[in-house]
């Protein structure tokens, strides 16, 4: 299993490239099943959990073409042709290993009528359920069993349009629905939707695909269902995790950098908290620049929320920060239950973190040391990197196979400013 070495105490300069965002991408790639023509999805970016989408498609049927970047962070072209669906099932194997299959249930019934998927099961940062999808589902005239772990779904008439209010955002259960509902017969009317920007991404290719839709990126979204859709090209949104996250690195590491290819306004949450640090941030006409200098960050409190709140996943990172900043800070949780795995590995590196229940505090050292620690998901895993930048000495990063799934490159794009970054293959 590769390992990542990061020596710490190296400020950063130069450029990094952004790429395109990994969970607007997969829900797009979903897509594709909802018309027999093909979609053309670019700045795809190189991840696993891209390249288990691509599989998990090709076994309904979907043709999948694809042409490799050409330069870091350009990310590549997609071309997926749904010309017939040849089977309905997501077994359990693939859907365990990626949540975001379970997206393929709402266009496989919109398109044929019948689905099996496995439920997902448990998560390392919570229980995560699906019934939030399941009674999205059944408010379009779905009919759902559960049996030997798999969701059973059928409509046999067709989907039929509905008036869906979600008790709470769900992000995967506003996709789920949004794709069913642009093929169902008549109205539906999305309430308590999520609005982050990656659904708003996917609304406009489904309208670029033909599909009738209003209120994206607000709570109410209103979907007129059509008869078929169409092919169309689509280039996938700039990742704003991986803005923030490099945006964090500049601000733990110190130096000067612009983050090219994407837009400050996708990370509108985590800017104020910044400048309140002290790290300066400007837009640019490419991106974004960040700059600090010498001193310490200062502490800040901080909740997590559905967009256009701070997104949970850039907590992680945030308390890597946090962890070497002046004062104390809080960080509440309020997403998911068990999002603080990363905090005992953090505490191995001389980080100061209590959690009680959903709020961790965070006093502030003056610096961390570099020691052997463990990836425990994907965005721990990229704090971790953050605080072996800051660290003194050597950090050693294992199980990174968490963060090859949602982060392109990362140690190429962080070597190439000047850390001290390289992975270790076994
Ligand atoms: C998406 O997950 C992202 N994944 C997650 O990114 C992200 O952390 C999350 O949204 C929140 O922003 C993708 O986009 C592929 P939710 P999703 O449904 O859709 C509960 C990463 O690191 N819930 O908005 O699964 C759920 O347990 C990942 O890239 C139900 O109770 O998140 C959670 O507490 C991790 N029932 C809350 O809602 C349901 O049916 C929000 O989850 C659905 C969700």
């Amino acid at each position: 299993m590769d390992r990542i070495r990061v020596r710490g105490g190296a400020r950063l300069d130069g450029e990094i490239p952004i790429s395109g965002a990994k969970n607007a991408a997969l829900p797009l790639m979903v897509a594709s099943l909802l018309s027999a023509e093909p979609l053309v999805l670019s700045r795809v970016p190189d991840l696993a959990d891209v390249a288990f989408m691509a599989q998990l498609l090709a076994a309904f049927g979907v043709h999948v073409a694809h042409e490799p970047a050409t330069t870091l962070g350009a990310g590549a072209t997609y071309v997926l042709k749904a010309r017939e669906i040849t089977a309905t099932t997501a077994e359990y194997d693939i859907v365990r290993k990626m949540r975001a299959s379970f997206l393929v249930l709402g266009p496989l019934l919109a398109r044929v009528g019948v689905a099996k998927v496995s439920l997902p099961g448990g998560c390392a940062i919570g229980a995560r359920p699906v019934d939030l999808h399941l009674k999205a589902m059944q408010a379009l005239g779905v009919h759902i069993e559960l049996a030997e772990g798999y969701v059973q779904a059928r409509a046999d008439d067709g989907l039929k349009g509905g008036h869906i209010v979600f008790p709470f955002v769900s992000v995967g259960a506003t996709e789920n629905a949004l794709m069913a509902a642009t093929l169902a017969r008549g109205t539906t009317i999305l309430d308590n939707a999520a609005r982050e920007p990656e659904i708003v991404d996917l609304g406009r290719c489904l309208t670029a695909m033909g599909a009738r839709i209003e209120g994206l990126g607000s709570s109410r979204i209103v979907i007129e269902g059509v008869p078929r859709l169409h092919g169309a090209r689509h280039p996938v949104l700039p990742d704003r995790i991986e803005t923030g996250t490099f945006a964090m690195a500049v601000a733990i590491a110190g130096g000067t950098v612009e983050l090219t290819g994407t837009d400050g306004t996708l990370i509108g949450a985590l800017i104020p908290h910044l400048t309140a640090m002290g790290v300066e941030v400007m837009p640019t006409n490419r991106g974004l620049h960040l700059h600090r200098n010498g001193f310490r960050p200062v502490a800040v409190d901080v909740e997590t929320e559905p967009f256009p709140g701070f997104p949970t996943d850039l907590q992680a990172q945030l308390m890597a920060l946090l962890a070497t900043a002046q004062g104390t800070s809080h960080i509440r949780e309020t997403i998911f239950e068990n999002r603080f795995m990363h905090v005992p590995e953090l505490a191995r590196m001389g980080a100061d973190i209590r959690v009680d229940g959903e709020v961790a505090v965070v006093h502030g050292v003056e610096r961390l040391k570099g020691a052997p620690v463990m990836a425990t998901d994907l965005r721990a895993s990229s704090s971790l990197v953050l605080a072996g930048l800051a660290a003194e000495g050597e950090t050693i990063i294992n199980r990174v196979y968490h963060l090859d799934r949602g982060f392109e490159r990362l140690e190429d794009k962080l070597s190439a400013v000047g850390a001290n970054i390289e992975r270790l293959k076994e």
